[in-house]
């Protein structure tokens, strides 16, 4: 892996935390920073010694402040085809990636921010955390994939409020309306996210890829369709080793030992 400038990386027992450390502009997105998570999150693609991944930002203000705007404001339709094309590939990466990605949303999350909160897969926040899509006010629109999963998370009017008045909303708000899932106070949020982390580093590794995919994958099909995707995931998963143990520690009543194989 080439010298991360932008990222604080960290593997803390099987949980890599990932911190995004450009405090000064608020841990604004610029491509750099895009080009070196999408290369954190390539690297750990089969890294079995990872369970789960925290993402967070540096500091007490912000998760992530948006796409840099000061990169952004000279871009023609061509370069600002390419950034956005930069960073659905990485939130496409972080949804299909086969561990479970956690955010926590310590400050400000907004534009690219909220955009990269909303490919992972649970979103905890902390109370003085922010959310928006702001890119109305700027002239354009949210490029990293806001109106496709704001949508799908809060529903249509929601995400069409959100979008279209490019209004900020506190994180009781967000909890309320589905947007993140749990929430807490400042200091407790990165333990909180550690503890999720370690709760599902516990379960069957090969369980947890599959209930994500099948969760992920069913939202964008039909219901039979999304049924059928479970019934393979399920039959799939009577193939491995894991599934020979976590049945039998059940049946001798102790702790199951997963391998993922
Ligand atoms: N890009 C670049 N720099 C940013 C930034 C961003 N998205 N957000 C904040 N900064 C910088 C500021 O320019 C400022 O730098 P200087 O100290 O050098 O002037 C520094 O971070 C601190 O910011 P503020 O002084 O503005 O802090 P504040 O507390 O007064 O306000 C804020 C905080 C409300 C988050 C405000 O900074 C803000 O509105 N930021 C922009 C948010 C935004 O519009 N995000 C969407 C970007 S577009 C996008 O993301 C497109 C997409 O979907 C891919």
């Amino acid at each position: 892996m080439t010298e991360l400038k932008n990222l604080h990386v960290e593997k803390r027992e099987t949980t890599l935390v990932i911190t995004i450390s450009r405090e000064k502009a608020l841990n604004a997105l610029n491509k750099e920073t895009v080009a070196e998570l999408q290369q954190v999150f390539d690297s750990h693609q089969d890294d079995d010694s990872i369970r789960a991944v925290v993402i967070t930002g540096a500091g007490p203000k912000a998760f992530v402040a948006g796409a840099d705007i000061a990169e952004m404001s000279a871009l023609d339709a061509a370069g600002g085809t390419e950034l956005s094309a930069g960073g659905l590939a990485l939130t496409m990466t972080i949804q299909t990636f086969p561990k479970p990605v956690i955010a926590a949303i310590n400050g400000f999350a907004l534009g690219g921010g909220c955009e990269l909160a909303m490919a992972c897969d649970i979103r905890l926040a902390s109370e003085k955390a922010r959310l928006g899509q702001p890119e109305v006010n700027l002239g354009v629109i949210p490029g990293y994939g806001g109106t496709q999963r704001l949508s799908r998370l809060v529903g249509r009017g929601k995400a069409m409020q959100l979008v279209l008045t490019g209004e900020m909303i506190d994180a009781a708000e967000a909890h309320r309306i589905g947007l993140v899932d749990e929430v807490f106070p400042p200091e407790q949020l990165i333990d909180k996210a550690l503890e999720m982390a370690k709760v599902i580093a516990t379960k069957g590794p090969l369980a947890v890829a599959a209930a994500k995919g099948c969760i992920n994958r069913g939202l964008d099909v039909d219901l039979s369709a999304g049924c059928d995707i479970e019934k393979n995931a399920f039959g799939g998963l009577f193939d491995t080793s894991d599934q020979t143990e976590g049945m039998k520690a059940f049946m001798e009543k102790r702790k199951a030992e997963f391998t993922g194989k």
